[in-house]
C-alpha cells in the first residue's frame, strides 16, 4: 500500500480525460495574470478563463473536449488564508465541453473519476444542485434543475445528499453561474461536496461551506443566455465547465485534516521549520486543545507558505511589486509574507535567525516549486533580489509606521487607537491592521475596528469619486500628462530628495502651480487621505510650500505655493 501523490493525481487525471471514449485534448496552463483584455478580472480565477470567448460558440482550435490543470490565483478572501482550507493561488482541474456532452455525461465523469479512478467511497460523496429563480413575484423564471437531479440519483448518490439551492430575484446564489457582465452565457451549477464525517462540526448533513462538507468539483451547464432586459433564453451551444481544486482534492485522498498538511505542502513546510526553528505545531482539530500561541504559529507557517509561493508564482508570470492592481496584490502577499517568517523568527537566540537564514525561504520554497513554476537558475536570482528590494522597502516603511503608531500611543486617548488612526498607518505607512492591533496590545491599547472599516469604506468611496479627474471635470488631461512617465516614489530616512529633475510645471487654469519631479519622498493623496505638506528649496536658498500631492496614474501632482 501506498499514499497517493500529487504527481499519481496529475497522471490519473490526464489518463482519464485522453483515453480512447473521452478523448479530450490538454490546454497547457497560462500565466496567473489575465489577459489584459479581459476587464471583469486582474488574474485567472479558473482554468476556464482562457475559454470565455469560446463559451459563447466561437470554434476552439483544440476541438469541443477539452482539459487542463490550471493556477489560479484569488485574493478575495486574503484574510481567510492561515485556516485549514483557503490558499490565495491554487490550481484548478477543469474539463470542457463546448457544445458536445452536457450533464449526464459531465455528472456521470465526474464521479467515474472520483470513485473509479480516486478510490473515494461514494457513500461520502454529496452534490448540491440548482433549485430554481424565481422573481419577487414568485413567477418562475429558471426552474429547479431536475435533469442534473435525476442523473445523481441513477448514479448512486442518494436523494438525502442532494441539496437543491434556489434562489429568488435580487439574490445570489452559489448553484447558478452568471456572466462576467451583464449579458452573456449563464447557467446552474452542480458542485460535488465530500463527506468528512460526523467527527466534523455540524453532525448532520447538511451541504455548504462549512468544516464537515468540503466542496470538490464544480461542474457548471452553461444552457442559457442572459439578454439586456433579464430575459433568459435556452443557448444553442450549451457549454459544461468544470472545475476542482487539486489541493483540497489531496486533502481528501490523504485523509488529511487541512491542506497544509498534504503532499503539496510538506516540503514547503518542512523548509520553514528548519529555517525559523521553530516546530511546526501539529494541527488539533478539537477545540481547546491546541494553546493561542500554537494555533497563531500555525497560522503564520501557513500565511508564508501560501504567499511565499503564490508571490514567486506572479513574479515568474511578470508581475512586479508596486502600487498598481496587479503590483499591488503581490505587495500585499510578499509583505504579510514577511510579517510573519519576522513573526516565526523571533527568538533572536535562534542561530538561523541570527545568520540571516530566514532570508532564504522563499528562494527555497520557489526551488522546490521549479516543477510548477518553470524556474531557471537566472529567474530565481532575480526574484531572489525582487524580495529583498520589497523587504528592504517594507522594514523602512516599518520603521516610520512604528514611530507614527508609538507617537499615537504616547499622546493616548483612552488607550484606544482610533480607526481613522489605525488606517491612516495602513493606508498610508502600509502598516498592516493585524500589526498595530498587535503592537497595540503590548501596551494595553485597543484599535477601533468599527471606526476603521467605517474610513475603510469612506476612502473607497471617495476614491471611486476621485478617480474622475484631479485636475477639473472637462479639461482634457492628456494636455498635461501626455508622455509623463510615473514618478518614483521613495524613502528616505532624512524624509528628503536631493535634487529631484522636474519633469514638468503646470500652471492650471485657476493659477496653481503643480510641479512633478522624476522623484518624491511625498505621500500623494490616496483615497481620503491627505497629500504631505513640505518644502522645496531651490538652488539659491529660496523655498516654496507644497501644500498638498495627488497622484494621477502613477504621476504625483505637487501643489506648489
Ligand atoms: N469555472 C467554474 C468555477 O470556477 C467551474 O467554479
Amino acid at each position: 500500500m501506498r499514499q497517493i501523490k500529487p504527481d499519481d493525481v496529475r497522471k490519473l487525471w490526464d489518463n482519464f480525460w485522453t483515453d480512447k471514449e473521452r478523448a479530450h485534448r490538454l490546454l497547457k496552463p497560462v500565466s496567473l495574470v489575465a489577459p489584459t483584455d479581459d476587464p471583469t478580472v486582474l488574474f485567472n480565477v479558473a482554468g476556464m478563463q482562457q475559454l470565455v470567448p469560446y463559451l459563447s460558440g466561437k470554434a476552439h482550435p483544440y476541438g469541443k473536449r477539452l482539459y487542463n490543470i490550471q493556477p489560479c490565483l484569488r485574493t478575495n478572501d486574503i484574510e481567510d488564508i492561515g485556516d485549514e482550507r483557503h490558499l490565495s493561488m491554487f490550481e484548478m482541474m477543469g474539463n470542457w465541453s463546448l457544445g458536445d456532452y452536457f450533464k449526464k455525461e459531465a455528472l456521470t465523469r465526474s464521479v467515474e473519476f472520483l470513485v473509479d479512478k480516486l478510490g473515494l467511497n461514494k457513500e461520502f460523496l454529496g452534490c448540491s444542485i440548482f433549485g430554481g429563480y424565481v422573481d419577487k413575484n414568485g413567477q418562475e423564471i429558471i426552474p429547479y434543475d431536475y435533469e442534473a437531479e435525476a442523473v445523481l440519483l441513477s448514479l448512486g448518490i442518494g436523494q438525502k445528499k442532494i441539496k437543491a439551492i434556489s434562489m429568488t430575484e435580487g439574490e445570489k446564489c452559489d448553484n447558478f453561474r452568471w456572466p462576467a457582465g451583464a449579458i452573456g452565457p449563464c447557467g446552474p451549477c452542480a458542485e460535488f461536496h465530500y463527506d468528512r464525517g460526523d467527527d466534523w462540526w455540524p453532525n448532520d448533513w447538511n451541504i455548504g461551506e462549512n468544516d464537515r462538507f468540503i466542496e470538490i468539483w464544480n461542474n457548471v451547464f452553461m444552457e442559457f443566455y442572459k439578454h439586456e432586459d433579464g430575459t433568459f433564453t435556452k443557448l444553442s451551444q450549451q457549454n459544461v465547465d468544470t472545475g476542482m481544486w487539486f489541493e483540497r482534492l489531496m486533502m481528501i485522498l490523504e485523509g488529511k485534516e487541512t491542506i497544509f498538511e498534504t503532499g503539496v505542502f510538506r516540503d514547503f513546510i518542512g523548509t520553514v521549520q528548519t529555517l525559523s526553528g521553530v516546530p511546526y505545531p501539529a494541527y488539533q482539530k478539537k477545540e481547546g486543545v491546541m494553546s493561542s500561541e500554537e494555533k497563531a504559529v500555525l497560522r503564520s507557517y501557513r500565511i508564508v507558505t501560501d504567499h511565499v509561493r503564490a508571490s514567486n508564482k506572479l513574479m515568474v508570470d511578470g508581475v512586479r511589486p508596486s502600487n498598481d492592481a496587479r503590483g499591488y496584490v503581490l505587495r500585499r502577499l510578499m509583505r504579510r509574507a514577511r510579517l510573519h517568517i519576522k513573526r516565526l523568527c523571533v527568538d533572536p537566540e535562534n542561530p538561523d535567525f541570527q545568520q540571516g537564514n530566514y532570508k532564504s525561504i522563499w528562494y527555497i520554497i520557489g526551488e522546490q516549486s521549479k516543477d510548477v513554476q518553470k524556474l531557471n537558475n537566472t529567474m530565481t536570482r532575480e526574484i531572489e533580489q525582487l524580495w529583498m528590494d520589497e523587504i528592504d522597502q517594507f522594514e523602512k516603511t516599518l520603521d516610520r509606521g512604528q514611530k507614527h503608531l508609538e507617537k499615537i500611543m504616547a499622546q493616548g486617548v483612552n488607550e484606544v487607537i482610533s480607526g481613522t488612526d489605525a488606517f491612516l498607518l495602513s493606508d498610508t505607512y502600509g502598516f498592516p491592521l493585524e500589526l498595530t492591533q498587535e503592537m497595540a496590545a503590548e501596551q494595553w491599547y485597543e484599535v477601533d475596528i468599527v471606526g476603521y472599516e467605517q474610513a475603510l469604506q469612506a476612502t473607497r468611496k471617495k476614491a471611486k469619486e476621485n478617480a474622475k479627474d484631479v485636475f477639473s471635470r472637462g479639461v482634457d488631461r492628456a494636455q498635461y500628462l501626455d508622455g509623463v512617465p510615473p514618478t518614483q516614489f521613495v524613502w528616505y530616512d532624512e524624509w528628503s530628495v536631493t535634487d529631484p529633475q522636474v519633469v514638468k510645471q503646470i500652471v492650471l487654469d485657476d493659477g496653481r502651480l503643480v510641479m512633478i519631479f522624476d522623484t518624491t519622498p511625498f505621500y500623494a493623496e490616496s483615497g481620503g487621505q491627505t497629500g504631505d505638506r513640505g518644502t522645496l528649496t531651490f538652488d539659491d536658498g529660496s523655498t516654496k510650500t507644497i501644500v498638498d500631492v495627488k497622484k494621477y496614474g502613477g504621476v504625483f501632482l505637487h501643489f506648489v505655493e
